[in-house]
């Protein structure tokens, strides 16, 4: 199982877009996919994937339900943990509670493809546990300097810090594939001079009004406008996505993806 976080330093850039939509290209293309809506302030996923949830992430670390009570399967196939809203921070677990979660997540039997994470804004020390429990990271940024700065003290700290490496950038909102990857270039060049290293680039995405029509009406905008500019870059992304190198990539379920949560030291 290939374990995708998704982040971007500046809230409102298509994280949570591009999360849904790679979930959903994934399936169109036959994977088993888990989406799991981290983002605990906003939890906005299964708005737009249109599916409404009786209860959430939130349920569970109260302890009211267990993990198999709150994932639904949403009508494009995904298997999604939705997201707690507004309720208790994910960082304010206690050792205790972060466990049994661990333990929730290990009890499920059914074995995945691709497990994406969808989170919040900002660089809290959740999302970067989060990102750091992760395989591979994607930084979401348009080409605005406050993204691309809040998308570059992303990475700086995934970087120096964390010490990571599978950060890929997905340039959204750009005008056509070739001003993404000057994009790319761009913060990549800034990475490598001030970080000693590269960042790689995964697909960028077009702007596309059908995105906004799409979530009006409470669907990926895969399914809204399969013939649209943004629905062509998904589906390329997720291809791509999808045949990433998986050599190196440790396997296993769901349970190690949580433990390495837990051990990640910040997590207190
Ligand atoms: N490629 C795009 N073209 C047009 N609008 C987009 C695109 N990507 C995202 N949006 C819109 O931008 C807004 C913010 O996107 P969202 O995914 O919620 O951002 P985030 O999760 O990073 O806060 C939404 O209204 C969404 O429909
Ligand atoms: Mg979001």
């Amino acid at each position: 199982m290939d374990v995708i976080g998704i982040a971007s330093g500046k809230g409102g850039v298509g994280k949570t877009a591009t999360a849904v939509n790679l979930a959903v290209g994934l399936v169109m293309r036959g994977r088993k996919v888990m989406l799991f809506d981290a983002d605990m302030g906003l939890a906005n996923a299964q708005l737009a994937l249109g599916c409404t949830t009786p209860f959430n992430f939130g349920h569970v670390i109260s302890g009211e339900k267990t993990l198999e009570e709150i994932i639904v399967t949403t009508r494009q196939g995904i298997r999604l943990v939705p997201g707690a809203s507004g309720v208790q921070k994910l960082a304010s677990l206690d050792t205790l509670a972060a466990a049994a979660i661990v333990q929730a997540f290990s009890s499920i039997e059914e074995e995945f493809d691709f497990l994406v994470i969808d989170s919040a804004a900002g660089i809290s020390s959740s999302v970067l546990t989060f990102m750091q429990a992760s395989q591979r990271r994607l930084i979401v940024l348009r080409d605005e300097p406050s993204s691309i700065a809040d998308a570059y003290g992303t990475i700086k700290v995934l970087i120096n810090e964390y010490k990571l490496d599978e950060i890929y950038i997905v340039p959204n909102m750009v005008e056509n594939q070739s001003a993404g990857r000057m994009l790319y270039n761009r913060i990549n060049d800034v990475c490598e001079k001030f970080l000693s290293q590269s960042v790689k680039y995964l697909h960028s995405i077009t702007h596309d009004e059908h995105m906004l029509a799409a979530a009006r009406n409470y669907q990926s905008v895969l399914e809204f406008a399969p013939g649209g500019n943004s629905s062509r870059d998904f589906r390329k992304l997720a291809e791509t996505v999808d045949s990433l190198d998986q050599t190196g990539v440790p396997s296993g379920g769901l349970q190690f993806f949580f433990e390495r949560i837990i051990v990640d030291k910040r997590f207190k």
